[in-house]
């Protein structure tokens, strides 16, 4: 076995997308890399101490170089470690980012007085947009009549006629930089410019694993990412394609934290969100995550920290929807930070081409700008039969004509987009349109050919006429064939959007915006407009948004405080569908709906909190209490009323696994009201009580969520206003829900396995042999420690292990009189647990997210260990069993019983003399 533990190698394996499996791995699809939990990097963690300030008396860090005291206890215990990184900022964060030699010193680091927190380093990647079009600059004067939907919907529009536009707000965009060449935003650097400022963490050549070279140039001409960021916040209007940004008033800097590819780690999150607070930024906005669940990474714990000062942070949800709910992004799961849902646009701008020849409608093919193609082509059609499933898979037959002056018309399905066109190719076909199977526009990848989309009934339409003999031409007009395509999904929450709520029950999405089908600005030498969808997208929508409001009503740290509330209370509740008689959408997925900031920034009613969290079954929350101020002039009569959204089946029913798409419930909470009409005089603060009680009759092993609308509606007649305060919970415990996956549904072999590529259980540690344990988590983790155990060891583990037979070598008996080692610590020893002794930790992490049931990245974790302790002490050689300990989510890590556990088989540890460990890592 030569397994790769190297960082590069975990990489691959995030970049490593493959569409055609289904719901299962094939088995032994693990071909022996690392792939730690939720990304972490393997050794690498960052340590937080107490603030000097808050523990004057404290013996262990009275020095004033707090870091340079953590570094002599790091000695003192021996523990290998590498600085990469300090954090000193009084107010949010101290600390360092550090590579440990052995990562179980972890538990010794999280011992020593002082230290608040060790949590690993987590590899982020920007939440992957869907590129549709980059825009290579054809000069339409009919171009774009109105890709500013988005503001309409939003009323952003018309909070722009009243020259509301963020004026003197400052946010930092924290991202893969900005070309601030680009005309539209500003075609600078510095103060007097558009984009005031920026720094650059890592430099063009960094991929998330290199060494960082960071400079204070920004500019980003390589990837775009930001750029298409920055041109939703800050356009400025007046260009070419009558686009501008939400708050195109505002001063933005860019702190750029991508290379031109590859990720990013959140250690260089941290730093650039402090770098931001610290140069005075109202708003900090992040496109960035990865899947989670949880709301404990060091970039979400300082996001929250920043965002309860007062400051405005806003963090993309994700781009994960179809892996199911309780899946949300991290740092998007800050707490107190705003996390942004997407909606699709209700247009997307797209192009028409013309048929002669025939009498026959324009054809709308998916393009933002015309095809570069001025010749008038007739048309070859792959296959006459219109219900072929593999069209062009194989190579075209040999009485194919030159196709090099044709338009090529394929049919989609079976194999890629590619492969049909490389076919093409080959018989000199430069120029192809691939017919869809359905109605609707998605982004199709292409590679380098020049082929496009256009709908099914358009296919068919010219694949018959092909099939006739027609005597029929395309053209592809240069100027006027610019057609807003109306959206079928327009209006409503992407299909994308990472789904909530987090593992601990926190609001998240928060809010929604428009994220889907958006022309902004790309850099200059990638085309400078381009149309992008994700939750990146609908992130800095939101940043705009609070620049608004910061603009309107000062950049106070109340302001910021209640910002949120502000937004959700206003927001506009949105359906499931465009059918009148689907429930509206769950609060997981659209959070509190789609912004609305013109009542946002107009209202005089001022409603809070935004949200309720009613937890789960066994922690619920069913009182709930609001504030109703009026900071108007007259007075102000209201009814409340419940208007539920629907329930989300979480899990597939009779299996531990969260369903993709979850289905709705009608069951819904109960609610009732301390009043159902009030009346609030100018100055007056309302106080009510709502009271909820759990859905009946439902099944609580599928983890429904719940969620709704309490709303707060104006009955004077001069007004239709209404506000709303979303509510979320859980119908059941979520201690119930299974957490480990003990099946061998996906790989073949029942889970969790010890594992080597190459099957044997002897492990010498010399290059990469190592063993692994193999796992899938189906609900996250709070905590997950891996032990060594003496192989005889009497234990009831929750998940039964196989009856292998054991064989133990002579020497290895001393191991286990070293040391007794009890757990839980802190438990009466009442279980089995207690006499459980071990030699120590072999793997520990805390807040593992769960996987997914896709190949990507997120489907497993396979952790490899070694052969040597906390301490330094080597493990000797001898025979061993490894314990697996999982605590289950709200369970109590000092409570046996709240853990789920599994032993292994007998593994056989044969280190060379003098190895120590030679594991790569
Ligand atoms: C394992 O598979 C991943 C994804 O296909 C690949 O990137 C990686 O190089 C492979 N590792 C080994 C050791 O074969
Ligand atoms: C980036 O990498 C390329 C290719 O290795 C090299 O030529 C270039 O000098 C590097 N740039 C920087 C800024 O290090
Ligand atoms: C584009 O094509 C669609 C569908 O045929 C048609 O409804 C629309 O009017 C056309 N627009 C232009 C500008 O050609
Ligand atoms: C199309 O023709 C016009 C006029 O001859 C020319 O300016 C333009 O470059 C051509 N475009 C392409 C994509 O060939
Ligand atoms: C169209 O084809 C795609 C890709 O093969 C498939 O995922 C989708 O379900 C198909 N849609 C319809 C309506 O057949
Ligand atoms: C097909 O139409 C084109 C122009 O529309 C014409 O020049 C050509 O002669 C026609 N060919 C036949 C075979 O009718
Ligand atoms: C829900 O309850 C659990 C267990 O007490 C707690 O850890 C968690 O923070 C609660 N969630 C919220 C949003 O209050």
């Amino acid at each position: 076995m030569k397994a790769s533990l190297t960082w590069p190698a975990l990489l691959n394996i995030l970049l490593w997308i493959t569409s055609t499996l289904g719901s299962t791995f094939p088995p032994n699809s693990w071909n022996g890399t690392e792939h730690q939990p939720g990304n972490a990097i393997p050794n690498q963690f960052i340590v937080e101490v107490e603030n000097l300030n808050d523990i004057p008396s404290k013996r262990d860090f009275s020095s004033r170089d707090v870091h340079k005291n953590l570094y002599s206890h790091f000695r003192k215990r021996k523990i290998g470690f590498t600085v990469k990184k300090e954090f000193n900022n009084q107010q949010f964060f101290i600390g360092a980012s550090i590579t440990l030699d052995n990562p179980t010193d972890r538990k010794q680091i999280a011992a020593i007085p002082g230290v608040k927190a060790v949590r690993p380093v987590i590899s982020v990647s920007i939440p992957k947009p869907v590129k549709i079009h980059v825009v290579t600059g054809f000069d339409d004067p009919e171009l774009p009549p109105d890709t500013e939907s988005t503001h309409i919907l939003t009323g952003v529009d018309k909070l722009h006629a009243q020259n509301i536009i963020g004026t003197g707000v400052k946010i930092g965009v924290i991202d893969t930089g900005i070309d601030y060449t680009h005309p539209v935003l500003g075609g600078g650097i510095g103060p007097g410019h558009k984009i005031i400022g920026g720094f650059d963490f890592v430099g063009d050549n960094f991929t998330g694993s290199n060494t960082p070279v960071p400079d204070n140039d920004p500019l980003d001409q390589c990837n775009g990412h930001g750029t298409h960021v920055a041109g939703i916040i800050g356009a400025n209007p007046g260009n070419e394609f009558n686009i501008s940004g939400v708050a195109f008033g505002a001063s933005l800097t860019s702190y750029r934290v991508f290379g031109c590819t590859g990720s990013t780690t959140d250690d260089i999150l941290v730093e650039a969100l402090l770098r931001g607070v610290s140069e005075g930024q109202d708003i900090l906005t992040m496109s960035i995550g990865g899947c989670d669940g949880w709301t404990e990474s060091s970039a979400a714990v300082v996001s929250s920290r920043i965002s309860a000062s007062g400051k405005i942070v806003t963090i993309a949800a994700g781009n994960d929807g179809g892996k199911g709910s309780f899946f949300t992004s991290s740092p998007g799961n800050a707490i107190n930070s705003i996390s942004v849902a997407s909606t699709d646009n209700t247009v997307i701008p797209l192009q028409n081409l013309t048929v002669q020849g025939v009498q026959h409608d324009p054809i709308t093919y998916f393009s933002t700008f015309p095809f570069p193609e001025n010749r008038t082509l007739p048309i070859f059609a792959t296959s006459t039969d219109t219900t072929v499933v593999d069209d062009a898979c194989d190579p075209l037959p040999d009485n194919t004509p030159d196709l090099s002056n044709f338009l090529v018309i394929v049919k989609r399905g079976t194999c890629t987009f590619v492969q049909k066109l490389t076919n093409v190719a080959a018989k000199g076909g430069n120029v192809s349109i691939i017919y869809d199977n359905g109605t609707g526009f998605t982004a199709i990848d292409v590679g380098n050919f020049s082929a496009t989309l256009i709908q099914q009934q358009d296919g068919v339409f010219l694949v018959n006429e092909f099939a006739q003999g027609a005597n029929i031409t395309v053209t592809f007009p240069q100027v006027g064939g610019s057609f807003q395509f109306p959206d079928v999904s327009g209006g409503l929450i992407s299909s994308f959007t990472s789904v909530g709520p987090t593992n601990d029950m926190f609001f998240k999405p928060s809010i929604a915006a428009p994220g889907g089908n958006i022309l902004s600005t790309l850099p200059v030498p990638l085309g400078s407009f381009g149309v992008e969808s994700g939750t990146s997208m609908a992130t800095p929508f939101i940043a705009g948004v609070s620049a608004l409001i910061f603009g309107v009503k000062g950049n106070s740290a109340a302001v910021g405080l209640g910002a949120r509330d502000l937004i959700e209370t206003t927001a506009q509740m949105l359906a499931s569908d465009h059918t009148d008689s689907g429930p509206l959408q769950s609060a997981a997925l659209q959070g509190a709906g789609l912004v609305d900031a013109f009542t946002a920034i107009h209202t005089d009613i001022i409603v809070s909190p935004g949200e309720f969290l009613l937890n789960d079954t066994s922690n619920f929350k069913p009182l709930q209490t609001f504030t109703v101020k009026n900071t108007g002039t007259s007075n102000k009569s209201f009814k409340l009323s419940h208007v539920p959204a629907g329930t989300l089946l979480s899990l597939q029913p009779g299996t531990a696994l969260f369903a993709d798409s979850p289905p709705f419930s009608n069951a819904s909470a109960g609610v009732t009201f301390s009043d159902t009409t009030f009346t609030v005089r100018p100055g007056q603060i309302q106080e009510l009580t709502a009271h909820f009680s759990q859905p009946k009759g439902i099944d609580s092993s599928l983890l429904p969520i719940i969620s709704g609308f309490i709303q707060i509606t104006n009955t004077d007649n001069t007004t239709s206003e209404s506000f709303h305060i979303t509510y979320l919970g859980v119908a059941s415990a979520l201690k119930n829900v299974q957490v480990v996956d003990n099946t061998d549904t996906f790989f073949g072999v029942d889970l969790p396995a010890l594992g080597a590529p190459d099957g044997p259980s002897n492990f010498t540690f010399v290059n990469g042999d190592n063993p692994f344990l193999l796992s899938r988590l189906d609900f996250g983790t709070p905590e997950f420690r891996l032990d060594l155990v003496d192989p005889d060891i009497n234990i009831t583990t929750t998940i039964p292990r196989s009856a292998t037979k054991r064989s133990i070598l002579a020497n290895d008996k001393h191991v286990f009189e070293r040391e007794t080692f009890t757990f839980p610590e802190g438990s009466n020893g009442g279980g089995t647990f207690a006499q459980v002794k071990t030699l120590g930790p072999l793997f520990e992490l805390d807040f593992i997210p769960r996987n997914s049931d896709v190949d990507d990245g997120t489907g497993f974790n396979a952790m490899a260990f070694v052969n040597v302790f906390a301490n330094g002490t080597i493990v000797p050689n001898g025979t061993y069993r490894v314990l697996l300990r999982v605590l289950k989510v709200t369970g109590d890590p000092t409570n046996e019983d709240d853990f789920v556990s599994w032993l292994s088989d007998l593994i056989t540890f044969q280190a060379p003399a003098n190895t120590t460990n030679s594991s790569s890592r």
